[in-house]
């Protein structure tokens, strides 16, 4: 890049000394309508630099830019112009006259930044993004003309938040719904989870799974206690996951009652039992509870339950059949000294702390500020949803968005495309220099 070419690269909305990091080409009135315009200082710098402090480095790092993606950047005024009149041609129709569409399903383009456009117009042509619409559009333009076209599209305003976009969902927290859905659990099961009653088993260290398994058990019937049939006769659906989300995220401890068996004796017998239930009582899988720290009174019981078939388990039936009553109760209090673990569950992330994940890479609330990244700010909301979506099934790829969207729940897509849709996406403005 030689000194006429270069420009001071201004973001005018960033107001936090970011500026020199932001890219994009604006066509500002008054602009000269030929001649080099908008030739980036330090844009490679700026974008350097952005692959380290801005982003958790658990993040995957932007691959490093082939020049050629970056050839909309250093459009000239007469290549938008050029671009201009191909959109007005070919795209406007459906991406609308000044970039923003009214139509659902066709994202907005305007202000979108220059070497994203590019890129995926590149990836329609070869196919690598599917949609047959976008394919057919492109297949016989020249680079030249994708060039003119992104650079286009990213001159102009971008789009204002939808006055009639969605309110984000106000998700409720489901972990703080299971807190308030077990209020009635307490008096027997314990404050936090943790009995401090013979008889009534622990609630924590165990499974999501297996708590949800164990509670529809006791619905249905199969599972017999009057006393637990009960208690969530009116509790469904939802609430039965959050319940047990809720004990899943609970300090585990060993049950605060006495055992009546000889520890040392069970542990033995205990070998016979670890394949399932793990070695020291911590199961690492989910159909097999975990029996560590479990309050003593209760495995006896349910042991019970297993050899007079009252709980109906073929597996634990048979393993129990030749155990005596003193092996039984052995067994059962080397269980209940055992320490319990809290199983691998983590509360779900509400829209804000994800946002705060995306903006790593999209920018401050998605106004990226690298031309690689789209902005996701203003866009359309049900374009964002299609799209993450496409990303979790698959049918979209993209190495840098796989590892995120494959673990966005649907109600976490419909926050963020809410989230996104509603924010305001900033201009980035270059302001060309005078050749000296
Ligand atoms: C028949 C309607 C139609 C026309 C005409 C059309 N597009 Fe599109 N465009 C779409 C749809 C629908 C999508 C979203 C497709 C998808 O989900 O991949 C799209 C997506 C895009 C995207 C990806 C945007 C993003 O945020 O990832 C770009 C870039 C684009 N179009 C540019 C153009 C250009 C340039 C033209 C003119 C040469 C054009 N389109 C003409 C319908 C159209
Ligand atoms: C009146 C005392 C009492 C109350 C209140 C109570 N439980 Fe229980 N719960 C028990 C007893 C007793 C058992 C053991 C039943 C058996 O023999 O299977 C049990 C067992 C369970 C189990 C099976 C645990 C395992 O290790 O398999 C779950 C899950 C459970 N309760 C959840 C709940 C939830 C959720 C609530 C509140 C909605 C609740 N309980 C309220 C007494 C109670
Ligand atoms: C082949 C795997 C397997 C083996 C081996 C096994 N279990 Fe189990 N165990 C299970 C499964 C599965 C369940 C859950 C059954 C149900 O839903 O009632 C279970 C449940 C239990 C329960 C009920 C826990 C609760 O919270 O209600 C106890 C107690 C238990 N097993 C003890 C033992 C003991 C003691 C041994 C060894 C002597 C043993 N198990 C061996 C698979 C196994
Ligand atoms: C590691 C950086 C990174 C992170 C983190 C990231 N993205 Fe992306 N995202 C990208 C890149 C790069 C693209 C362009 C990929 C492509 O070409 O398909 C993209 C594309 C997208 C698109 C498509 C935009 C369009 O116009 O078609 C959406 C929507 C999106 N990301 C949303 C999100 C959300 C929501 C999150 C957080 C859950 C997120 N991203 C996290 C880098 C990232």
């Amino acid at each position: 890049m030689n000194k006429q070419q270069q420009g001071i690269m201004q973001d005018q909305n960033d107001r936090n000394g970011r500026t020199g990091r932001a890219a994009g080409v604006r066509a500002a009135a008054g602009w000269p309508r030929a001649g080099r315009v908008a030739l980036l200082a330090g844009a490679l710098a700026a974008m350097a630099c952005l692959g380290g402090a801005g982003r958790a480095s658990a993040q995957p790092p932007m691959p490093p830019a082939a020049a050629d993606d970056l050839r909309p950047i250093y459009a000239t005024a007469l290549d938008v112009a050029d671009g201009r009149r191909l959109a007005e041609a070919s795209c406007a129709r459906c991406h609308g006259p000044d970039g923003i569409s009214s139509t659902p399903g066709v994202p907005h383009l305007a202000g979108q930044r220059a070497a994203y456009l590019y890129r995926e117009l590149r990836a329609y042509q070869s196919g690598a993004r599917g949609d047959d619409n976008m394919n057919g559009m492109v297949k016989f333009l020249s680079s030249d003309a994708l060039v003119q076209v992104s650079a286009f599209y990213a001159s102009l305003d971008p789009p204002q938040p939808a006055g009639n976009a969605p309110a984000v969902p106000a998700a409720p927290d489901p972990a703080e719904a299971g807190k308030a859905a077990a209020a009635a659990c307490a008096g027997c099961h314990g404050e936090d989870g943790v009995s401090k009653t013979p008889g009534i088993p622990n609630l924590t260290g165990l499974e999501p799974q297996y708590l949800v398994a164990a509670m529809k058990a006791y619905k249905s019937g199969q599972r017999k206690s009057d006393v637990m049939k009960a208690m969530l006769a009116t509790v469904d659906g939802a609430r039965l996951d959050n319940i047990a989300l809720h004990y899943a995220l609970q300090k585990p401890d060993r049950a605060q009652t006495p055992a009546q068996g000889d520890a040392a004796a069970g542990k033995a017998a205990a070998t016979a039992c670890a394949g399932c239930h793990g070695a020291q009582g911590v199961s690492g899988n989910p159909a097999s509870p975990s029996l560590a720290g479990q309050d003593a009174q209760a495995l006896t019981a349910a042991l019970h339950a297993y050899k007079d078939g009252s709980r109906d388990d073929p597996t634990m039936k048979g393993i129990v059949a030749a155990f005596s009553e003193a092996a039984v109760k052995d067994v059962a209090a080397f269980y209940a000294a055992q320490q319990p673990a809290a199983p691998n569950v983590r509360k779900p992330l509400t829209t804000v702390e994800w946002a705060e994940r995306c903006d790593r890479c999209h920018g401050v609330n998605g106004s990226s500020t690298d031309p690689r990244v789209p902005a996701l700010a203003g866009q359309r909301v049900g374009y964002l949803e299609r799209v993450l979506r496409a990303y979790k099934a698959g049918s979209r790829t993209s190495p840098e968005m796989a590892a995120m969207s494959g673990v966005l729940s649907d109600a976490a897509i419909d926050g963020l495309a809410a989230h996104y849709a509603r924010q305001k996406a900033r201009a980035v403005v270059y302001v060309p220099v005078p050749a000296r």
